[in-house]
């Protein structure tokens, strides 16, 4: 298999190269990246579970935007963050 072409990014301020146009869930934890966002209520951290946009394990924030990681290919100079307030509210817990 050819190797994409790498992209800089950064995530909570930590410079990645990932592959250009890869799904961004799937290079982020390619990365080493396991938690995205922690729970707004307990704080348990959370990870892409489902990868097709259901479960909104995934959620990120991108440019100020929450988003699902999932749903999203990787472009240059994306400045990713862990959502400060848990993501949203799709969490049970
Ligand atoms: S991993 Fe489930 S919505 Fe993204």
């Amino acid at each position: 298999m050819e190797k994409k072409p790498t992209v800089q990014v950064t995530f909570d301020g930590q410079r990645l190269d990932l592959p250009e146009g890869e799904n961004l869930a799937a290079a982020l934890l390619a990365a080493g990246i396991q938690t995205f966002r922690h729970t707004a209520k307990t704080g348990a951290p959370r990870g892409p579970f489902c990868m097709m946009g259901a479960c909104f394990d995934c959620l990120i924030e991108i440019d100020g935007t929450v988003r699902q990681a999932c749903m999203l290919e990787v472009q240059p100079g994306l400045q990713i963050a862990r959502p400060s307030a848990g993501g949203g509210d799709h969490d049970p817990e």
